[in-house]
């Protein structure tokens, strides 16, 4: 029996699926990811817990890295998923982003190559990030200790010759200060958003804080990208969740939808994105197409 989708019975949903998954493949074979001409730095973000912040940053990463980009993934969340999913050590003992942010230490002597692709690298998070967010409260100038460290690595790497194209900021699942050190380092947020019910409760206190931030800490800031994740077909729930988003953001809001997809969550068990971990999957596959509109968008404000 052949494998190519388009030799079922075109009628059944399955080999709908199946066909429609290999005709977006084909054209993900020809599409261009276009370089930015400066470095791209977005924050993921969504003080919600569990909607595909990390899952987002690190396949969206691993796909922009795949199509020729050179990306950083910051993990500033002390659970250190982000460092699990790229393969990147991250015991205790192992100097991380708490070091750059509370030590004063260069993130050149910190950052690390995954093993994913020669193009995309991780500033580890450990355990010690934890304490960071009290660590913080009485240091001088304690919303841009990420900025500074950031802005004085990406010049350095511009000067050596291997510039980043873009620096994904993986957030934990609060509003603290770890969060709005990602906030103040960016000149775009992503919002993932899960497709159900509580979807949008909490979005309008995410928008009012980083409205705040841009008055206050950082005016170049921008809600640039909404990513619909976990989009599950067979609901209507989910359906009238993501009409629901494009309503209210239509210019932000991706064309591309990450499907609930059980290789997406098995990859980092195998310290892999599921780009590398299973690329022909729809998990995949819908990665690469919102890692190519992020590319197509450029940065807002003709950055
Ligand atoms: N598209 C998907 N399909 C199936 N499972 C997914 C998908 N996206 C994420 N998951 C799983 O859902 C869980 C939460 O995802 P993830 O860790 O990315 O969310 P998060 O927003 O970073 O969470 P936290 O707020 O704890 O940092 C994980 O177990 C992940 O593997
Ligand atoms: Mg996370």
């Amino acid at each position: 029996m052949t494998s190519d989708a388009t030799a079922f019975d075109a009628s059944t949903p399955l080999a709908r699926e199946l066909a429609d998954l290999s005709q977006r493949r084909r054209q993900l074979a020809t599409r261009e990811y276009p370089l930015p001409s400066s470095p791209r730095v977005l924050t993921v973000a969504n003080q919600k817990g569990g909607v595909g912040k990390t899952t987002t940053t690190v396949n969206l990463a691993a796909a922009l890295a795949r199509n020729g980009a050179r990306v950083l993934v910051i993990d500033l969340d002390p659970q250190g998923n982000a460092s699990t999913a790229l393969g990147v050590e991250h015991r205790g003992e192992q100097q991380s982003v708490y070091d750059v942010l509370i030590r004063d230490e260069p993130m050149v002597d910190v950052v690390q190559q995954s093993p994913e692709s020669e193009n995309l690298f991780c500033l580890p998070a450990t355990i010690h990030l934890a304490g960071a967010e009290i660590e913080l409260v009485p240091m001088v100038a304690r919303e841009q200790r990420l900025r500074g460290a950031l802005d004085r690595y990406l010049a350095a790497m511009d000067e050596a010759g291997t510039p980043f194209h873009y620096v994904l900021i993986d957030c934990p699942p609060s509003l603290g200060l770890l969060t709005i050190n990602a906030f103040v380092a960016a000149r775009e947020v992503l919002i993932p958003i899960q497709c159900e019910y509580y979807a949008l409760e909490g979005l309008s206190q995410l928008l009012n804080n980083i409205g705040l931030i841009e008055r206050h800490l950082n005016p170049t800031l921008a809600v640039s990208t909404i990513l619909l994740t976990m989009y599950d077909g067979r609901t209507r729930l989910a359906f009238q969740v993501a009409e629901d988003v494009r309503a209210h953001f239509p210019a932000e809001t991706l064309r591309a939808v990450i499907p609930r997809s059980v290789r997406i969550s098995e990859a980092p068990s195998y310290g892999q994105t599921v780009i590398s971990f299973d690329p022909s999957s729809p998990g995949s596959v819908s990665y690469l197409e919102a890692a190519a509109e992020i590319a197509d968008r450029g940065a807002p404000r003709g950055n």
